[in-house]
């Protein structure tokens, strides 16, 4: 049984999986995935319009401990019952990966226990193996060539998956995230934290074409730019005198679809340049109706697949770093000390910290 731990951001988040279940093909979740808990800090940071690290860190410490015995529980299992721990090693926050990074070590000192330390984002795209939370829902695997647009209010990265484990990053953002976008543009409109879901809720009763935004660096398909567009839209709505709903609505349909469009158009630039089989599309903005709507629509007249996990699952969740877990596992038995994975030290060798950057393209981390 492995344990995995997620403490990057503001969700603690522990998962209990099974990777012996992943020898039959296609296992159903409840055969691989046997405790799946996030414990959201939303509420906790809703007051202050954003995540505050501090804050994040010291309920990661409160938390991740109550929620790994819950898992236990759920799984009816005991601690003594795990053999192998996973944990976000990074990118993220400094003191909230210390907590669980720390918390992992631990664990897997006083078990004698492999230590694998994970890639958050790595994680973000194996969370696709889960696919739908359905009762009747399968474990199934990556497929190669694949490429990954990963959008959260972090990151905004277009990956291109050629075998296991290897990354090649086909485009970025040159600034502000897809969602940390949605969720200036919402707070200039004066919508509720957080801003993503709120602007898109009201983008739904408003006309996309009643202002034209800009697409930043539209001619460079290795990268995205969002701060002019939310520059742009604080101008557009300081000058509206009377700024009502609909005005309100139009501005936030304008608004998403010009990063809808930005998304769209660098990933099938991607899209011809690596001719992948599918295309997963993971993160908190992939939540975004919008957007999936305009992306399964221009992947089908190239045949591409779109794959997008459960809603639970693109936004921060441990079974995402399980699944992950148990891939390298699979892969790696011979010896764990590989990419991106540090097999637990006697002591724990305090070389194997948390790394707050860290390239999907350099597993090894720095050296
Ligand atoms: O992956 P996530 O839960 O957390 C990290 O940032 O790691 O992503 C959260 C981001 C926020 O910026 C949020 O506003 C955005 O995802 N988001 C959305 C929607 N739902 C969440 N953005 C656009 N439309 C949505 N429906
Ligand atoms: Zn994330």
């Amino acid at each position: 049984m492995l344990l995995a731990i997620e403490t990057s951001c503001d969700e603690t988040a522990v998962a209990i999986c099974d990777p012996a279940a992943l020898r039959v093909e296609s296992p159903s979740h409840s055969d691989f995935l046997k405790a799946d808990l996030i414990a959201s800090q939303l509420q906790l940071h809703a007051r202050y319009g954003g995540v505050v690290p501090e804050l994040a860190a010291r309920e990661h410490l409160n938390t991740l401990p109550l929620l790994v015995e819950e898992a236990l529980q759920v799984a009816r299992l005991s601690a003594d019952d795990i053999s192998a721990v996973a944990v976000t090693r990074g990118p993220g926050l400094g003191g909230c990966l210390m907590v669980g990074v720390s918390y992992a070590k631990a664990f897997a000192w006083a078990r004698r226990i492999p230590l694998l330390m994970l890639h958050h984002m790595e994680g973000h795209l194996f969370a696709a193996e889960l696919g739908q939370a359905t009762a009747d829902a399968r474990v199934s695997p990556l497929v190669y060539p694949s490429l990954a647009l990963l959008v959260s209010g972090g990151h905004t990265l277009l990956v291109e998956l050629s075998e296991f484990r290897k990354y090649r990053i086909v485009a970025q953002t040159r600034d502000d995230a897809a969602g940390e976008a949605f969720d200036k543009i919402a707070t200039i409109l004066g919508l509720p934290y957080p801003g993503g879901p709120a602007l898109s809720r009201v983008a739904e009763s408003g006309d996309p074409h009643a202002y034209e935004f800009p697409i930043g660096v539209r001619q460079d398909p290795e990268a995205w730019s969002f701060s002019g567009l939310k520059t742009a839209v604080a101008r557009v709505a300081k000058g509206i005198a009377d700024r009502n709903d609909t005005v309100t609505a139009n501005l936030a349909a304008s608004a998403q679809d010009a990063i809808v469009n930005a998304l769209v158009l660098k990933t099938m630039a991607g899209v011809s340049r690596t001719q992948p089989m599918q295309l997963l599309l993971t993160g908190g903005v992939a939540a975004n109706s919008r957007l999936r709507q305009v992306l399964e629509r221009e992947l089908a007249m190239k045949n591409v697949v779109l794959r997008v996990p459960a809603l639970r699952w693109c936004t921060d969740n441990a079974a995402m770093i399980a699944m992950l877990g148990a891939r390298v596992m699979e892969h790696s038995s011979a010896s764990l000390a590989t990419q991106g994975v540090a097999a637990a030290h006697l002591p724990p060798d305090p070389g194997y910290g948390p790394l707050t950057r860290w390239s999907l393209e350099n597993l090894e981390g720095p050296t």
